[in-house]
């Protein structure tokens, strides 16, 4: 494991960790992680985060993406005042606060969880590749997806996700919709008709959506 990976696991452990929604698995979800390859797994096979720890790095982008998204599209602005011994509101006290439509708990849990059904599904295989240079015929060490035998299956890769994560959390409706359609219409497996009806009802599962799009497409960039 690289210096980068370890320092990934660490902040993804102390993220995790910090959760404090009633009734959370954490021990559970800890001992589940640490038997899996969650954190040295690729996120892709050849796209973004397609490298040894790409998996645990895509999430934390996702967490700071959406946490910046929540920041600005998911606030609200109350007045809020003190009160006096009888619980009136001292006028004097009032101001105007801004307030985050959504808990930190929330933003966490859809954001570090939305792509852990790629966990334990990637192996290795060595591939012949021609060195351009040399003209010599190389082994070069490539990602697939393993057989259906060998991993994990419930649904699609987001159908996964929501599983693995509502056996450690409980899962409100919102939470659990934002990680079933994080893809949006973008695979070809996804719940494209369905998508714009749950980004109108759930605006955590439009940002989440976003805050997957920029990790993928600016933070992980790779052409
Ligand atoms: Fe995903
Ligand atoms: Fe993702």
């Amino acid at each position: 494991m690289t210096e980068k990976m370890r320092l990934n696991k660490k902040r993804y452990l102390e993220l995790i960790n910090s959760i404090t929604i009633k009734d959370a698995d954490l021990k559970g979800l800890n001992n589940w992680l640490e038997k899996s390859d969650f954190f040295i797994a690729p996120a892709t096979l050849r796209y973004h985060g397609s490298y040894p720890g790409g998996l645990c790095e895509h999430s934390l982008n996702v967490y700071d993406n959406l946490v910046k998204l929540a920041s600005i599209f998911a606030t609200r602005f109350e007045q809020q005042w003190d009160t006096d011994a009888q619980g009136n509101p001292i006028k004097e006290t009032l101001r105007t606060v801004e307030v985050n439509q959504y808990s930190a708990d929330t933003l966490k849990i859809v954001a570090l969880m939305h792509d852990i059904g790629k966990t334990n599904i990637f192996t290795t295989y060595k591939r012949n590749v021609k060195n351009e240079e040399t003209g010599k015929w190389e082994q070069k060490q490539e990602y697939k997806v393993k057989e259906a035998s060998e991993r994990f299956i419930y649904g699609n890769h987001e159908q996964n996700s929501e599983f693995i994560a509502h056996t450690f959390f409980p899962l409100s409706v919102e939470e659990s919709s934002a990680i079933l359609n994080h893809l949006g219409g973008m695979g070809a497996d996804s719940a494209q008709m369905i998508a714009p009806i749950v980004y109108s009802k759930y605006s955590l599962a439009l940002l989440l959506h976003m805050a997957d799009l920029i990790a993928c497409y600016i933070d992980e960039k790779v052409l």
